[in-house]
Parts: C-alpha cells; structure tokens; sequence
C-alpha cells in the first residue's frame, strides 16, 4: 500500500439510471462497465474490446459544471471509466432510457426499425452515442450524427441503415415541415410533395423527389431518390441517387417495387422535455465538494485529492503515482501492457488544471481540459478571430477531427496526451512546430515554464518534466499574418485510428518576399519520440518559397528522418514516403495561399482537405403479389424478431446471463511459443493469489485430451508441445475475472524452441507442409489450350486473412448437474452439436449427458463455427474437475490469438487467352494457410478452387489447392469460406488480360461471363443463371458508361487525386462441400392456447434466421407471427445439427420448419371446418391429436465426385454484380468509397429487409477484407494485431457515400423455400469491386508518372499499397531495402 499521508472519505456517491449508488467498498481497479454489468446486473452495455475502440460499452456520463453552471451529458466508454472517476455523476444506461416493459426511447425505436440492429451486441453503445448526441442537440445536423460514431463499430450492418434510421432526427431530413411533428414529414409519401428538394416547374405527383430536384419534369407515379430529374420524365421509374437529365431513366422498376423498407410515420415523435433530469442533489455536492476521497483496493489506492496542494503533495512524496484524468493511456496499459500504479491521483475536477484563458499571445488550456473542450473552444476562437490568427487553431481542430471518437475525445486530456509523451501522439507534433510552452508545477520547485521543442521528449514515452512534476496548462499562440500552419495525419482507417504517420509544419514568410523567416517541422511515427527535422528547418531558412524548395526539403528529411529496415512499426518506405509527400501538400497548399506562383490547376488536387458529404441510398425490392394474406409474412421486410429486446439493451447473451451459485471464472493459459516443447509448468504463484480455486491442465481431462471439429488433430490442452502462439496450455479457476486473469498470467511456462517454425505460407512451401490430399479440379486439354493461346499471362498474388471480428467474443457457461455426468452449455456457437459431441469426448461422456444450449450470438461470421468448441471444450473439463459452474468470456485480445482467422491465400497463376480477350486455358495452384490443426481448412481450400473460375467459362482448367499446415493459430470458416479468395484471383487475372488486350475490362469479362446452360470447370451445368441479368441491371442502375467519362475526364483534370470505376460480378454456390451437412431437423409444438414454439437447428447471430423461419411457420400454419416464438437451439430438443454456416441456414432449415408445420396442418385439417386456428387446435388436443412435430429436411441431389470430376457440389448458384467508384489520394494512399450500386439475386426473398441488410453487411464487411483489415505477425509468429487499436475494421465513414441496393426481380429459384435463394455470403465478394476500382485509379497515376502495363496489387489494399503502387518522385527516394538483408518488424502469412 503507498504511504500517502492522506486521509480520505471512502465512499463513492453517483446515479444510474436516475437510482442513487453509495458504494464504500468499490475497487479502484475495477471499471464501471464492469460495475454496472457484476454489481448493478445492468448488462445492457457491452464489453467489445475493453479498450475504447469499439463503443459497445457506450453510456453517456452527466456531470454538473459549477463555472459553466450547466450539466455536461457526454458519450462516454464504460470500458475504460474507473468506477472511482464516477464519483458525483449521473450515469445514463441503455436500459434507462425505454424499455420494451414501458415504452421504447425514439432512439431505440428508430433504431430497430430501420433495421439497424442485427446480431444487436454493438446496438446499446449505438443507441447511447445517440442520445447523447440528441440531449445535447435535439436536432443535430448530418455532420454531429456522423461525428457521433466515429467511436462506435458495427460488424453486421453495413451502417446504412443505422444512419437512416437516425438521419430522421437530424435539420436536413426535418428540415422543410419540421419533420416529426404531426405525424411524419412532407417527404413521407404525401402525393405531389418533394421534400428536401424542389420540384420546380413541374410535377412530383405520387411519388418522391427526396433530396433531390425534379426540375421541369415529372417524376410522376416514381421516385428522384437523392438525385435530379431534370428535363424530363421518370415516370413509371426511378432516378436513384443520380441524374435522369433530359431522358428517361426508366430501370424497369415497375409498381410492384419498393423502396421502404421501414415507415417513417410510425416513429413516435423525439419529445426533449420527457427526459430524465439530472439529479439535483448532484449539483450541490460537485460545486460545494472540497473532501479528499480516499479508495484503497487490493492492489491500487485511488485518491480524488480536495485541493491542488493536495496534489503537489502526493506526487512529491510519490512520484511514480500516475495522475489520471481520461484514463485513455493509463487503462489500456494497465489491461493490456500489465502495468501496475499502485497509487492512482485523480484531479481532474480541480479548476488550477480546468480553464482557458485568453493572452496577448494566444490561449492557455488548462492541462486537465478535454480533447473536446480544446475542440470547442478553439472552434469558437476561429469563428471570433481573424482568419490569420487562428491557424494554428484550425490545424488542431483539423486533426481533433481525426483524433479518436466522441468518447475518448470528452475524456482525454491535453496534459493525458502531451505526458504520454507517444511517438504517434497527434497533438504533440503540432505543439511542437507552434512552440508551445508547457507550465508545470511542483512541490518543491514551484512553477516553470518550459518549451515544447526539440529537447521536450527526451527519449520513448518521456517528457522534459520531472517525476515530481504536474503539468497546469498549455499555452497556444496566435499565429501571425505571414505565418502559415498545416498538419496532416495518415492511419490505417480515418475515423478513430492512431496515426502510421502525421506531421505538423509552420512557416512564417518574410513580409512581401518569398523568402523563408522561420520554419518548423514536426512529425510523429517516424522515430521513438514525436521528432522535429531541425535539420532541415535550418538548411531551409532563408530560402524562397519556390520549387527549386521542394527537392532540397525532400532531401534534408531523408536525413532527418531515417527509419532501419526492422523499425517496430514495418511499413518503412511508406512512412518515409509520407513525410515528404506530406511537405509537398504543404508547399502547394502555401504556395497557394501565397498566391505567388499559380499552382497548376491539376496539382492543386494535393492541397484539398478531405470531406466527405453525408451517406445517400436506395434500396430497391419486389413487393409481395398483391393478393398475398395479409398474415402471411413471407417476402415482407418484417423487423428482426429480438431487435427491440437489442435496442434497449435487454437482449440475453451468454456472459449477460445472471451468475449462478457457486460459478467461477475461467482464466487462460496460453502458448507464447509457436513451435515449443513444454518443458514445465509451474501453476504455484497462481495459486496463492487471491480469489484462486485451482489449476487446470491437461492431467484433468477426465475423458480424451485428443480433440478436433473435423479430425482429431488438437489437444484440449497442449500437453507435451505447442504448435503456435495462443494454443490453451492451461488454466486458472478463480472466484472473478480479474483475480482469474491475473493468476493466469503467473503461470510459468518453460518451453523449449522446435524447429521448423513455420509461420508463412512460403515457409510451408519450402518444407512442403501441406495436409492431404491435395485436391485438384482438372478440366480440358491445358497444354493444348496454352499451345493455341495467342497471349500468356503468369503471376502471383495474395489475399491476406480476416479476423471475425464479431462484436461479442467467444463465451461459455457450463454447469455440471451432478448427476450421470450431465452437464450443460451455454456457448456462444454457431455450431450447438459439435460443441456437444466434443465436449462429451473430453469429459469421456456419452454425447447424452451433455446439453449445449444457444440463444443468440453477438455476430459469429464462421468464427464461432467450430473455434468455439476449444473454449467449451477446456470449460467443460474445469467444471468437471471443480464440480462447479465454470463461466469464460474471452478479452477481445485473447480472442483474437486463439480462434483463428479467414484463411491468406497466395495464388499462382498462368491465363492463356485469345487477342480478343477470350480465356482459353487456366492453370492456378492455391496455397491456403491454415494454421496448426486441419479443422475446416480442407473445405475452404475447396471451396476456393469451386470459385477460381469466377463467373466466367473457362474451358481448360487445372486448379490445385495446397492447404498449408503452419505453426499459427488453426484458421477457419469465415463468410464465404475459401470462396472470395477463389473469386479474387479470377478477378484479378481477367483484369490483367483486359489490359494486356488492350480492351475494356466490361468487353472481356462480358465475353467469357458464363451462360444459361454453361458447364462450369467442375462440369455443373448453369442453370437459371442470372449473372447476365444481375450484370445488365447493374451497369444500367450505376449508369456505368457515362460515370466512365466523368472519371477519366477527372483523371485528366486531377494528378495528386485519381477516380477509378469497376463493374465486378458474382457466382456463388449453395450447399456444404461436406454433403452429409446439407441435412436439417426441427420440432415445433402447439400448445393448446394456439401459440407455437418452433425449435430447429440453426443458430442466430444477427443474421435474422430465426426472423425468417418464424415468416416461414407463419405461411406454412397460416396464423400470424405474433403466435410464433422461437426461444433458443438446444442440442435436447433438435439433434444432430450442422452447423449454422455456408448461408444454407435458411433453406436447410425453413425446409425442416416447412415440412414439421405441414404435419401438424395435415392433423389439424380434420378440425378446420369452423371456428379459428384456437378452436382446432383445443378441439385436435381433446381429441388426442398431436401437437408436436419433427421435421427432417436434406438437400437432394449433391453428388459431386473430385476424382471423376462430375455430379452437383451445389443445389444452385447465387448471383449478383456491383460497380463501384473511388477516389484515392495518391500522395496519401487514402481512399473513399464515392458510390457503389449492387444488383444481387436472393430469389424471392424471404425478407427484404433482412436480405438487404445482409447484402450491405456483407460488402462493408467485405471492404475490410480488400481495403483495409490487416493481420500484423511478427516472424515469430507473434500476432501483434490483438485489437481494434491495431487492427481496423470499417467504421461508418468507410461506407459508400452513394449506396445502392436492389433485388434482382422476378427471378424464383425451384431449389429452396419458398422461391428464396441464400444471401449470408455471397455478396461478400461484390466488395472487390472497390478494390479492383481502387487499381483503377492507381492505373491513372501510374499513367501520368509515365508507367504503363500491368502491375501486382495484393488484398488488401491498404493506405499503404495505394500509396507505394502510385509510384512517382517521392516513392523513388526511399526503394525498399534488399529482402534477407535485414529482418522484417512484421510478416505476411
Ligand atoms: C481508443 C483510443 C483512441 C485513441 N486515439 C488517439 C488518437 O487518435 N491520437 C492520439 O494522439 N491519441 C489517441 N489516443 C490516446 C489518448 O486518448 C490520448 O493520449 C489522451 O489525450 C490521453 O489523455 P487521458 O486524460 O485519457 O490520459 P490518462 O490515461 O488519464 O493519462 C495519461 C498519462 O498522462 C499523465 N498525465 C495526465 N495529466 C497530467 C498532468 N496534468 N501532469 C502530469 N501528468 C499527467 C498520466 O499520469 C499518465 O501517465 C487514443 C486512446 C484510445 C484508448
Ligand atoms: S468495450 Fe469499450 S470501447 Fe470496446
Ligand atoms: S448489429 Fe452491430 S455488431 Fe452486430
């Protein structure tokens, strides 16, 4: 315990959720998402990540500020806000806003009925970061709502229809009638109304002109969604987020298509005066307050200091206590980083760090001040002052932009991000080039002002301060009339991402002149510290401002800036890129200012700031056949049947389940090692820790340690060695979390290193470590084919893994009943029978004593397919060793090192092909890497070699798949499974042929695109094909041609920013590879009072499947779905199920729920005659009649043979096409998404909605696999990329800005229910289209820096592969060093 010398009062005094919380025994370790959810069993918030950078755990934090006198309401994560911080504050929770028992908040209403809930586990952080939003602007405009969540991520939706639902509370969609107000806005359908827009001299009777202009025309009985019509007619037609000028855009929508997906005149109105008040008694104590609080935990003292002396006092007597004020750093370094601050000082409240004052000079901030209140106040600033004065004000609020989300931004402080003293920080760069000075005061040493400069961070993480020190404030000048600020930042994604690289440049001219008076440049990422190119400053003093500037800067940082080869952080060249890439914007961006030189009109593209205008869409589907039962739901766009039990936080899953008697939680031991023999274990300092009941291990395994989904490869607990990093090797049982946890990480693991290691696929090449047999598809005559081909092309590329990402990590409770070795599971699983079949074999069980039960998941995208089964597995045996409910609920980090990914591919190809651009031959070998175990790799290796002929008819085919045997964590199903990679590689060749043939990528891909009748390269015959429909649509809905023009014109126009379009299609089969899976049960009783309970064998995780199989009893009974309830997947009540995967859930299982329901029908018919659905079934009841029924459904006519190459792998095929268009920043690598239309073939569907939502969640989904998400190894196979700090998945600013949806029409398919077709994956790989339109631009570069010919670009293509590829002067300085000349920071699998 720290010796203080302080007294304080231990009590801590807050609200949630309006109730009163005196709590004199709180741990200052413990956070309050974890307060709320343990102690106060408010599980509405969510744990994601537990390091800010998810938002699922989002509550808003209301405090009283006695200088503003007015109340704070701020977004807030529970995740990282110490309980002890909360003292004097009102906490507002999802569940204290509405609830489905009372009456939903407007919030949450509009949330779940725009459909903008799915798996639900992100949906109460959404929620809370919009209310917050609406109690601080009732009617915020579409800037603040896309600021709101920047902090918040969603893996399932795609966003769109989380900002459609919330746009309705925002000026510009209430803008012209005031929206809400009686009863819905003008643009709500009214006849003749176009709201938001002008309908100008003509007519919008019957139908919407939305945002848009229906200028002298008519858009008569049809839509001008987000877009103009003018001149002419879209009559009987839509004009889509475009133009129909001086023409007919017709599209063939006819009546039956809709386009609403959700009514907005349903929503109740926002009311702000209804809201909670904030608890007066809260407002005394804040203000009147001047009592030391005092709370001493196991470990950590926490003390909420009365005074400022009381803090100068702490830190002279302890100076390695650590003042927190946001905890942004100090929590994710205590969770993540083990480090341990036994003394924890918290002045954040004082006002000697709480203020700005204006100077003669500038403002001064108090160092306590948030990142937001910096923001706001300089925001103000540059709205009062004159323009020249505040730029360096308006470079920082430039970069606040960029700097996190709402909710790290309103708790961390300037003093937090100046001490951290972090080499990305992306204030201290601009602090530095501005010269601030930095007050800090001590004890003993008083005041002293010191400037933040070249000698400010001395060495990593260290500051020019003392430890006895407390930094007051920090002053920020004025800048001058001749003065000139910029700063720019490069990260992985643009919202809420640390920086690779920023920078930050001031420069004061010589009045009248163009020569250089002062310069500085400061830059981060580039060295342990924040760094200034003194250097360089120096030599260019004195200087013009003219372009002989430009090469003497560039090369006086090549030597200010050096970065070795193996630099932690890798990407070398591309930061060095980037420091003088970003100079350059800076010239241009002064030499315009200067207005000295004109900068030519194309190069003045490198000085625009990014903006972004706010999301449109369209979603378009065919409404159900007028005359269908009103009852019936089947094709309706019917809400997610739990979606208001998401949105008010009240749906279950498994670690929100309340605690049962005795329970304790499961701590793991994982492998450091990826190739070790364990030489010991020693468990002993764990089990003298706190809280600790005992040691897990392989010796514990009642029944077989030998385990494994497929084949039985793995071991529930690594026993003698370890095959990779994040292999179980033991565990620690305590009585909570934290004490589990900690005891885990004191197990001592002695290993001894194996040799081979092999992490990349290479490596497994070379020792040809490959799981057998290797599978072939062979079709045709190659070397024949290759002989007559008039071109050959040859290449290699790869496509990088996907972590899952599912919001909700993998999960467990087991309880042993005590009795015949039963024992039950609540587990986070697509995969119920496998988690059952494999936890009995460990438990030497029969598979009957073993129940796994499932209600829902928070996303499980294939990773809780079989992975899961590890966890459940290892739980399972503690619960048997201890007798005792045994609960586990993976870190986001753990999670990510243990269960796997989408599986790295390398593909290696040769394409023969007519000079017409015909393909005649392909021969391709596909390396997957699968990790250390088989697990469901083979299938994925087959699925890839099904799909490497793309939508194309290819008539000599050789396709081999090696699936990689590694030392890194077993890979595994991910949406799609092995087909996008397939489908990737076929892209990207048939791309590389249109430039080699010199002819347009649309002519070569519609020369070989299949046709009704083709025989694909596995000799299955197309049938009913509709890629040439959904290809014609689409090109037709994105208006491709024209859109071609403008963005080649653009290209001319533009050198530093290039446009790029791409048209990709899509063919995607149905059905598991594995046949004896296409088979599904259900059971569904009618009890006597009429109402249903179905049960069937698919699992839900967002995805709707129950929604839908609900829609499906509805028409098959004939009764409403409000009599239909569906409560969970129990292994006890359906059996042998396959898993909840290869988007066959529907049609397997409808099938199953179809033919139970039809059963009971054919019972019940006697009774029909009269009375209603309630009288027959009573009537069959009495009568003896049973209301129960199985039904057993298995896919006919999957027969397919690799060896003879011929039968069915696949019921049918799913099609689709997309067209994208981007813009790159080709100095940067950035990118965005300007719009993408998709047309995609679900048959008729089951629910449009539903569907819709999968289509978009699956392409944003599938941007991240193309774009942006990134697995970062290190050689020794060491996952670095444990989180969303690292790795980044797509936030809402990363969606198109222009997004559309429409159902491909009239196109039933005869093979699954009711006409339907699957849709989970097959959209995934309508993403590329980004991609390969990300290439496009790239191409254009390239062009102007006089490159020509094809060029190698892998997935996905990052900020950093965009930038490399648009190769030009800046690239050249820095060439890559030799390969084997150094070793990397970080690999590729
Ligand atoms: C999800 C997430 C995203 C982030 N994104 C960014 C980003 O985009 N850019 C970026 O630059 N940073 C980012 N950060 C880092 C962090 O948010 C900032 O550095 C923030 O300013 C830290 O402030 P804090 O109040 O939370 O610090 P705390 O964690 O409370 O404290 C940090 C350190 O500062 C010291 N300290 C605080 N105040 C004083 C003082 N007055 N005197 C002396 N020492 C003091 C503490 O002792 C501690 O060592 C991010 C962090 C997270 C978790
Ligand atoms: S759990 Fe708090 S931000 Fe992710
Ligand atoms: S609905 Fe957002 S993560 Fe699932």
């Amino acid at each position: 315990m720290p010796e203080t010398g302080i007294e304080g009062k231990p009590e801590l005094v807050f609200f949630v959720n309006g109730r009163k919380v005196v709590d004199q025994d709180v741990d200052p370790e413990m956070t309050l998402l974890t307060y709320l959810r343990t102690k106060l069993r408010l599980t509405g918030a969510k744990l994601g990540c537990g390091e800010g950078g998810c938002g699922a755990c989002t509550v808003m934090v209301s405090r009283y500020n006695p200088t503003q006198r007015k109340v704070l309401h701020l977004a807030v994560n529970a995740c990282l806000a110490p309980i002890c911080s909360l003292h004097g504050a009102a906490v507002t929770t999802v569940e204290g806003i509405g609830s489905t028992r009372t009456r939903l908040h407007p919030v949450q209403e509009r949330l779940a009925k725009a459909h903008g809930s799915q798996c639900g586990f992100c949906t109460p952080g959404i929620v809370m970061s919009m209310y917050t939003l609406l109690r601080n602007h009732p009617t915020p405009n579409m800037e603040q709502l896309e600021a709101a969540f920047q902090g918040n991520l969603c893996r399932c939706t795609g966003y769109r229809p989380i900002l459609e639902g919330y746009k309705t509370f925002t000026k510009e969609f209430q803008g012209c009638c005031g929206g809400m107000a009686g009863n819905g806005c003008c643009r709500n359908g009214q006849n003749g109304q176009a709201a938001n827009g002008q309908a100008a001299n003509g007519q919008a009777s019957n139908g919407h002109a939305v945002n848009g202009q229906a200028t002298n025309g008519q858009t008569s009985n049809g839509h001008a969604v987000n877009g103009q019509a003018t001149n002419g007619q879209t009559s009987n037609g839509h004009a889509v987020n475009g133009q129909a000028t001086n023409g007919d855009t017709g599209n063939g929508w006819n009546e039956d298509v809709s386009k609403e997906l959700f009514q907005v005149s349903e929503f109740q109105p926002l009311d702000p005066t209804q809201e909670p008040i904030f608890p007066p008694e809260l407002m005394k104590t804040e203000s009147s307050e001047q009592t030391t609080l005092k709370f001493a935990g196991e470990r950590v003292t926490w003390i909420k200091p009365a005074t400022f002396k009381e803090v100068l006092e702490l830190k002279a007597k302890n100076p390695r206590a650590k003042l927190v004020i946001g905890n942004s750093e100090i929590g994710v370094e205590v969770k993540f980083k083990n480090c341990e601050y036994p003394l924890i000082i918290a002045p954040g409240h004082l006002p000697e760090i709480n203020f700005h004052r204006y100077t003669e000079h500038g403002i001064t901030f108090g160092a306590g001040c948030t990142l937001t209140y910096l923001n706001d106040t300089l925001a103000e600033a540059i709205h009062d002052l004159p323009e020249h004065q505040t730029r360096l004000f308006a470079a920082i609020v430039e970069m606040l932009r960029w700097f996190a989300g709402h909710q790290i931004r309103n708790v961390g402080c300037i003093g937090g991000n100046i001490v951290t003293a972090s080499p990305i920080s992306d204030l201290n760069p601009i602090f530095l080039s501005a010269g601030c000075t930095v007050t800090a005061m001590s004890h003993q040493g008083g005041s002293r002002v010191v400037k933040m400069d070249h000698a400010f961070f001395p060495g990593y993480r260290k500051t020019a301060l003392t430890p006895e020190e407390v930094m007051v404030s920090l002053d920020v000048p004025f800048t001058k009339e001749n003065e000139y600020f910029l700063a720019y930042k490069q990260a992985k994604r643009r919202d809420d991402d640390i920086a690779i690289v920023n920078a930050a440049f001031r420069v004061q001219i010589e009045e009248g002149t163009d020569i250089i008076q002062d310069i500085a440049l400061s830059f981060g990422g580039m060295a342990p510290t924040s760094v200034m190119a003194c250097n360089t400053a120096n030599r260019l003093i004195g200087l013009k401002w003219d372009n002989d500037l430009l090469p003497e800067a560039c090369s006086c940082l090549e030597d200010d800036l050096p970065l070795p080869p193996s630099v932690p952080g890798g990407m070398v060249e591309f930061r060095r890129t980037l420091t003088t890439s970003f100079f350059f914007k800076f010239f241009l961006s002064v030499q315009q200012r200067l207005n000295l030189k004109d900068v030519p009109p194309p190069y003045r593209s490198a000085c625009s700031l990014y903006h972004r205008e706010p999301p449109h869409g369209a979603q378009m589907y065919q409404e159900v056949p007028e005359g269908q039962a009103r009852e019936d739901a089947v094709g309706r766009p019917i809400m997610h049947l739990s979606a208001l039990k998401q949105v008010t936080g009240e749906a279950v899953y498994t670690d929100d389940m309340p605690p049962i008697q005795g329970e304790l939680y499961l701590g793991l031991v994982l492998s450091k090692k990826a190739h070790a023999k364990i030489v010991s274990i020693d468990p002993s300092e764990a089990l003298k820790m706190p809280g600790v009941e005992t040691f897990v291990s392989a010796e514990d395994v009642p029944g077989s340690n030998i385990t494994g989904p497929v084949v039985l490869d793995e071991e529930v607990f690594a026993s003698e060695k370890v095959t990779c990093v994040g292999q179980v090797v033991g565990a620690v049982l305590a009585d909570t979390q934290a004490h589990a946890q900690r005891a885990a990480k004191a197990v001592v693991v002695q290993y001894e290193d194996m040799e081979p290691k092999i992490i990349t696929i290479e490596d497994a090449i070379l020792h040809q470590s490959f799981f057998h047999p290797i599978n072939k598809i062979e079709k045709g005559n190659l070397e024949e084919a290759f002989e007559r081909s008039d071109q050959i092309i040859e290449g290699e590329l790869r496509i990088g893994g996907q972590e899952h990402f599912y919001l909700e990590t993998c999960a467990a409770i087991v309880v042993p009943h005590g009795e015949d070795g039963e024992m039950e599971i609540f587990c986070s699983t697509q995969n119920p029978t496998k988690t059952q079949m494999l936890a009995a074999k460990a438990l030497g069980v029969p598979a009957n004593r073993v129940v796994c039960r499932m209600k829902r998941m928070g996303g499980g995208f294939g990773g809780k397919e079989t992975r899961t089964c590890v966890i459940s597995s290892v739980c399972a045996v503690a619960a048997h060793k201890v007798r005792r409910p045994v609960r586990i609920m993976l870190d986001r980090d753990e999670d990510m090192v243990i269960t796997g990914t989408r599986h790295p591919f390398l593909g290696r190809y040769k394409v023969g092909f007519m000079s017409d651009g015909r393909v005649l031959a392909l021969d391709i070998s596909l390396y997957s890497n699968a990790g250390n175990s088989l697990d469901l790799s083979r299938g994925v290796t087959d699925r890839a070699l099904f799909h490497s002929d793309s939508v194309y008819t290819i008539p000599n085919v050789r396709a081999v798949g090696y699936t990689c045997k590694t030392n890194t964590a077993s890979n595994t199903a991910f949406r799609g499974f092995g087909g996008p990679q397939g489908l990737f590689f076929a892209e990207s060749w048939i791309s590389d042929v249109a430039t080699k043939c010199g002819i347009s990528q649309l002519t070569v891909r519609e020369i070989n695109m299949h046709k009704e009748g083709d025989l694909t390269h596995y000799n299955m015959k197309l049938e009913r094909c509709q890629v040439q429909r959904c290809w014609e649509e689409c090109l037709k809905q994105s208006d491709f041609h024209t859109r071609r023009r403008q963005v080649d014109r653009f290209n001319g126009e533009n050198r530093w920013k290039k446009r790029g379009l791409a048209a990709i299609p899509t063919k995607f089969g149905i059905s598991f590879t594995s046949t004896f899976l296409n088979q599904a049960g259900a059971l569904v009783h009618v009890y006597t009072d009429g109402s249903v309970l179905v049960t069937h064998g698919g699992t839900e995780m967002g995805q709707g499947l129950h929604t839908k199989m609900v829609q499906v009893a509805c028409r098959a009974l004939k009764i409403p779905t409000s009599r239909i309830h569906i409560s969970e997947t129990s292994t006890n009540t359906v059996p042998n199920t396959s898993p909840t995967a290869a988007s066959a859930s529907s049609d397997l299982n409808g099938m199953a729920v179809k033919i139970a329901c039809e059963t009971i029908l054919q019972r019940l018919e006697p009774y029909m005659g009269k009375g209603s659905w309630d009288d027959w079934v009573r009537a069959a009841y009495f009568d003896r009649v049973g209301l129960s029924a199985t039904g057993f459904y298995r896919t006919p006519g999957l027969d397919y043979d690799m060896q003879k190459n011929e039968g069915r792998p696949f019921n049918y095929f799913c099609y689709g096409a997309a067209v994208s268009e981007v813009e790159i920043d080709c100095l940067t690598g950035d990118h965005t998404v300007l719009r993408t239309d998709i047309v995609m073939d679900v048959g008729d569907s089951l629910n449009p909605a539903i569907d819709i939502g999968q289509i978009e969640g699956a392409f944003v989904q599938g941007c991240g696999l193309f774009t942006m998400e990134e697995q970062v190894y290190s050689p020794e196979g060491v996952l670095y990329s444990r989180g969303p700090g690292m790795y980044k998945i797509p936030g809402f600013a990363d969606i198109p800005i222009h997004f559309n949806v429409s159902l491909l029409r009239g196109a039933p398919n005869d093979k699954a229910i009711f006409s339907s077709k699957a849709v989970g994956e097959p959209p995934l790989f309508l993403a590329s289209s980004v991609f390969f339109a990300i290439k496009d631009a790239v191409y254009s570069a390239r062009a102007d820096a006089g490159l020509k010919g094809t060029f190698r670009l892998d997935s996905p293509a990052t900020a950093e592969c965009i930038r490399m590829a648009c190769e030009d002067q800046f690239t050249a300085q820095f060439p890559a060093a030799e390969p084997g000349s150094f070793t990397p920071w970080a690999i590729k699998l």
